[in-house]
Order: C-alpha cells, then sequence, then structure tokens
C-alpha cells in the first residue's frame, strides 16, 4: 500500500507527529511501514527524509485499531503543510477463494480494503486505487463513485470525509501469481579471512495459495502445464551477487541437477527447479549454498572490521515467515556489534569446525515475516588481530611437525615387545612352564625305559633262571628310579608354584602319580616274581600270584600313555 499525502497543520498549535492508523487485523500482518517527507511536488521535488517510527497507542482510541506515529523533520508549524510518502507492506493479506482448488482450476483472491483513508485526521479530498494483477477481475464492491479501467479500479474522489471512517470494499480477482512462502530460512554467512565468504541457505518453502484438493495428474500438466497447473509454480529464482562462485542446489535427496545458472557483470540468476511442481498447500525443503569473494563485503574502519551484506533472502517475490540468520565470524574476533536498518532479535552463540579451539563468535539475528523490501543492507563490526589468522597455520605446522617426528620415532624405535611389558613376562612364564614340561616328560619316558627293562629282566629271568643277574638289574633300576623320582619331584613344585600352569596342573600330577604307582605295582612283581624263584615255586603257581598285579600293570600302563600323550601335546 502506497501513501502519498499532503499534510496541512489547520490547528493553533505546532505538531511534530504524524499519527497512522490501520485496523488490528491488517497491523497485525504488517510486514513493513516506511514514511517519507519531500519538498515540493513533481520536478521540484526535493530530497526525502526518513522518518522514524514508533508503535504508541494514545488512551483516546478508538477499538482496535494500532497507531503508528511518524516523527516529522521540523515541527509543522499553524497554516503549514508537508508532502509525505508512505510505504505500508502487509503479508497473509489476500484471502484465497474458493480455498481449495483443483489442478484444472484458477486460484482467486479476496482483497478487504475502506475505500476511506482510515486516520485521525479530517481528510480534504481522498482517493483510493486498486491495481491488479491482470486486467481481469471476478466482482467488486461498486460504491457510487466507482471506475473500472485496465487493471484498476478507483474508488473517490471523496471530499470532506471525517476521522476515522470506514468503508468496507471487497474485490475478487484472479491470480496466478507464485505464491511462494518460506515458512523457515536460516542464512548462514561464514566470513574466513582467507577470502572467501561462504552463504548456505536452507528454505522450507510451501505454496500459500488456494489448497489443491483431487488427483494431481502429471501427465495432464506436463502436456498443458498452462491449463493444469496454472496456479502452480515450477521454479524459484535467486538472485545472486555477479561474483557468486561454487554455487549448490540440493534437497533431503541430493544434488539437483534440474538447476540454470544465468551470470553476466551485475549479477547471477540461479533458477532452481523442486523435485516436483508446487501446488497449493505443498512444500518442499533445499538448500542452496554459494561463496563470493570477501574483498566485496569486508571493509576496515579506524581499526575495526565490518561486513556489510544483505539481510533478506535472495529469492523473488518469497515471503519469509520466520527468518534466522547467522554470522560466523572467525576464531578470535572481539568487540562485536550489529546494526540492522529495522528491529530484530538478535543474540550470540558460538560455531565449531575443525581446527577451532575457542569456537567462532555466532551472530545470531531473527526476524518475522520478511519481504523483499527488507533486502537492506546490514554491518557487522568486530575487532580482529592479525595474529589470530596465524593460529590454524601454525596448529597445522605443529600438527604436521609431531606427525614427522612421529614418524622419525616409529622408524628408529624397536617394535619388538618390550621386556617389562605384561604380554612378555606371560609370554615367558609360559615358555618356562613348557621347558618344566618338557623336562618332566623325558623324566618320565626314561622311568617307563627303566619299567620296560624290569620287565625284560624277569622274562630273562624265566628263560635262564640265574636270578642274581635279575636282581643285579633290579637294584640299578631302584637307585636310578629314586634319582628320576627325586628329580619329577622338584619339577612339579616348579609347576605348582606357577600360575601359568594352573589349568594344566591337575593332568601333569595325575601322570606323575600313576607313573609312581605303574613302577610301584612293577616292583612289587619283581619282588614276588624273584621270591617265587627263590623258594622255587611251579611257573604256573607263580603267574597265579602275579595275575592280579598284572592286571593293574596294564591298566596303569594304558593310562600312563594316555596321559603323557596329552602331556606332550601341550
Ligand atoms: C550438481 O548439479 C549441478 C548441475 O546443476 C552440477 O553442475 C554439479 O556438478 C552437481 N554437483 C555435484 C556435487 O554433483
Ligand atoms: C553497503 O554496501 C552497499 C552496496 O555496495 C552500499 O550502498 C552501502 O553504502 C554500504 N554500507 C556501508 C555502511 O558501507
Amino acid at each position: 500500500m502506497t501513501l502519498t499525502l499532503k499534510v496541512e497543520n489547520t490547528g493553533p498549535d505546532p505538531v511534530s507527529e504524524l499519527s497512522f492508523t490501520f485496523p488490528e487485523h491488517q497491523a497485525k500482518n504488517l510486514a513493513l511501514l516506511v514514511a517519507v517527507s519531500t519538498e515540493g511536488r513533481g520536478k521540484n521535488r526535493g530530497s526525502a527524509t526518513n522518518l522514524p517510527i514508533k508503535v504508541n497507542q494514545p488512551d483516546n482510541s478508538p477499538p482496535s485499531l494500532i497507531w503508528y506515529h511518524a516523527s516529522l523533520p521540523k515541527e509543522l508549524a499553524k497554516g503549514e503543510s508537508l508532502n509525505i510518502d508512505a510505504l505500508a507492506v502487509f503479508t497473509h493479506t489476500l484471502r484465497p477463494f474458493p480455498e481449495k482448488i483443483t489442478q484444472a482450476e484458477a486460484q482467486l483472491f479476496l482483497l478487504q480494503d475502506s475505500a476511506h483513508f482510515t486516520s485521525p485526521y479530517k481528510v480534504k479530498y481522498q482517493s483510493l486505487t486498486v491495481k491488479l494483477p491482470s486486467e481481469s477481475v471476478e466482482s467488486y464492491t461498486k460504491l457510487e463513485n466507482t471506475k473500472f479501467s485496465g487493471s484498476e479500479i478507483k474508488y473517490g474522489p471523496y471530499e470532506n470525509i471525517p476521522g476515522f471512517s470506514y468503508v468496507p470494499v471487497i474485490v475478487h480477482f484472479p491470480s496466478n501469481k507464485p505464491f511462494a512462502v518460506a515458512k523457515e530460512l536460516v542464512r548462514e554467512i561464514e566470513i574466513s579471512h582467507w577470502g572467501n565468504v561462504q552463504v548456505t541457505e536452507h528454505y522450507e518453502v510451501v505454496h500459500g495459495g488456494a489448497q489443491s484438493t483431487g488427483e494431481f495428474s502429471r501427465l495432464d500438466f506436463q502436456a498443458r502445464p498452462h491449463v493444469r497447473g496454472a496456479s502452480a509454480f515450477r521454479n524459484l529464482i535467486a538472485m545472486l551477487p555477479p561474483r557468486a562462485h561454487s554455487i549448490y542446489y540440493r534437497d533431503a535427496i541430493g544434488n539437483i541437477s534440474t538447476s540454470n545458472i544465468y551470470a553476466d557483470s551485475s549479477k547471477t540468476l540461479l533458477e532452481i527447479e523442486p523435485r516436483y511442481p508446487m501446488f497449493g498447500g505443498w512444500k518442499t525443503s533445499f538448500t542452496i549454498g554459494y561463496g563470493l569473494p570477501l574483498r566485496d563485503y569486508l571493509f576496515q574502519s579506524a581499526g575495526t572490521r565490518f561486513l556489510n551484506f544483505t539481510f533478506g533472502s535472495p529469492m523473488n517475490d518469497v515471503l519469509v515467515e520466520n527468518l534466522t540468520l547467522k554470522v560466523v565470524l572467525p576464531e578470535g574476533s572481539k568487540d562485536i556489534s550489529v546494526s540492522v536498518p529495522f528491529p530484530v532479535k538478535q543474540s550470540q552463540e558460538t560455531t565449531f569446525s575443525h581446527l577451532d579451539i575457542a569456537g567462532r563468535p555466532t551472530i545470531v539475528i531473527e526476524k518475522a515475516n520478511v519481504i523483499p523490501e527488507h533486502n537492506q543492507y546490514f554491518q557487522v563490526h568486530y575487532k580482529f588481530s592479525n595474529l589470530s589468522l596465524l593460529t590454524e597455520p601454525l596448529m597445522l605446522i605443529f600438527g604436521f611437525f609431531s606427525l614427522f617426528v612421529a614418524g622419525i620415532i616409529y622408524m628408529h624405535a624397536d617394535f619388538t615387545i618390550s621386556k617389562s611389558s605384561a604380554s612378555y613376562l606371560a609370554k615367558q612364564q609360559w615358555d618356562e612352564v613348557l621347558g618344566t614340561l618338557q623336562q618332566l616328560v623325558d623324566i618320565i619316558n626314561k622311568c617307563l625305559v627303566l619299567h620296560d627293562k624290569l620287565e625284560a629282566s624277569l622274562r630273562e629271568l624265566s628263560r635262564t633262571g640265574d636270578v642274581q643277574a635279575c636282581k643285579a638289574v633290579r637294584k640299578s633300576a631302584d637307585g636310578l628310579l629314586k634319582d628320576l623320582s627325586k628329580d619329577s619331584k622338584s619339577l612339579l613344585a616348579v609347576l605348582q608354584s606357577s600360575p601359568q600352569a594352573a589349568h594344566i596342573l591337575p593332568k601333569v600330577e595325575e601322570l606323575v602319580v600313576k607313573e609312581r604307582d605303574l613302577q610301584e605295582k612293577i616292583m612289587l612283581k619283581h619282588t614276588t616274581v624273584i621270591d617265587s624263584y627263590e623258594k622255587k615255586s611251579a611257573g604256573r603257581d607263580i603267574e597265579n600270584r602275579v595275575a592280579s598285579i598284572q592286571q593293574k600293570i596294564t591298566s596303569l600302563k594304558q593310562e600312563v600313555d594316555d596321559l603323557l600323550e596329552f602331556v606332550e601335546d601341550i
């Protein structure tokens, strides 16, 4: 809504403020209100002065009106007049009607407003022009002084209207303009003092027009997109700075290659095409990113640096319901201040990326209802020591240095298992156990050889009847077996004291016990047989006497053999 006013002070006192009033339902969607005062008209128009505006409800206000007060550049004395131009932008003001349409139907909107300028002041002379997007109109309120021509509906002129006058008018008209609304936009601007500004923008876009009902046919749409999908939009255009580079566009699935870039010396146009045409109520999320040369946006003055960057979305004709703007400054930035030409919510956080120690100071600016008119420049001032710039390279240099030193150490180091390490000690102890075990097995084998010798001496005895020779064999074997048994006892003691041998110890002990048992039984047999020979017993008697012993010997031999096999396999 553009307002062109000529105001005159008809009262006795000078005035310093001009008030605008809007009905509450309009005011709650007011995205922007600016007023400028200009000297002269037409060709003699002088320079414009932006008027500061503040919101303040006077006590005597009629209900459901919101007041905005613009401070005049100089007091208006009695009888003096002044030209004021104002621009008010409202969002969510056009209501789709019907609210739901099919793929083939056109989209229609309702505009509700007042034919009279709703002002706290008496209006001497006023007219209203409604400019439609096209020459067609479905219907409009016809008052006595109404004219429709081309794509404009003109109400008025009206003369001498009292203050707070409200005459409702409704205009119902078709519009198939893309109705793109970004429910959320997160813009991240990351400054690298190495020469780059990286911009990343995450969008959640919805078609904010009439809801699409019925089935969607892509075939119909592709055959006749202007009829079967007139209200849909297929692409969005982002106007990026001329020197944007490394541009990408992707959504949750990945890179979208159906985007186009048109660049000339004054701008870079990025045409992005979602994966499907956008009908009323349909949503899509995507991310675009691009790099910019730092020197175009970062400047220095009086010891501080400042970023001078555009505020809103680079997309044409997109309303941003919630904008979050993050400016990520280099690590080590200090004394940060922000200046935005309109009120915003501001906070600060810290962003971490690789190689950061303290994190990067990040300015977070939030604003609701952001329109293309908000695409103004804002500034972030901060102090930064060039020494901080060296932190990361120094870290890298140190990092690589450490890596190489580690490499050198590695090359020269002896990586055989350290003599003091636990695993080395464990291995050593186990080797000792195995050694001891081998000695023990050797001893048992020697014993078994002696057993065989004793048995052989008995067979010799039965052949020759030489008791003395047999006794001699027995005597020498006895002595040897005693020595071996002493040795085996001490070896067993070694094994019993080693924790590493605990799990094999029962079998080893059993082997030693069984061998001794076998030895005893063989001795017993030997004694019995010799005894019998000395008593000159008959061969059959001898056999009878030793039969039970022989049985035990046979089974013990088997057991000793089995155990020995087991122990040798360890
Ligand atoms: C993404 O698609 C664009 C075409 O729009 C192409 O130029 C670019 O190389 C693609 N990027 C990747 C990472 O695939
Ligand atoms: C920011 O940049 C714009 C465009 O280059 C320029 O018009 C404006 O004066 C700059 N603002 C400041 C504070 O430097």
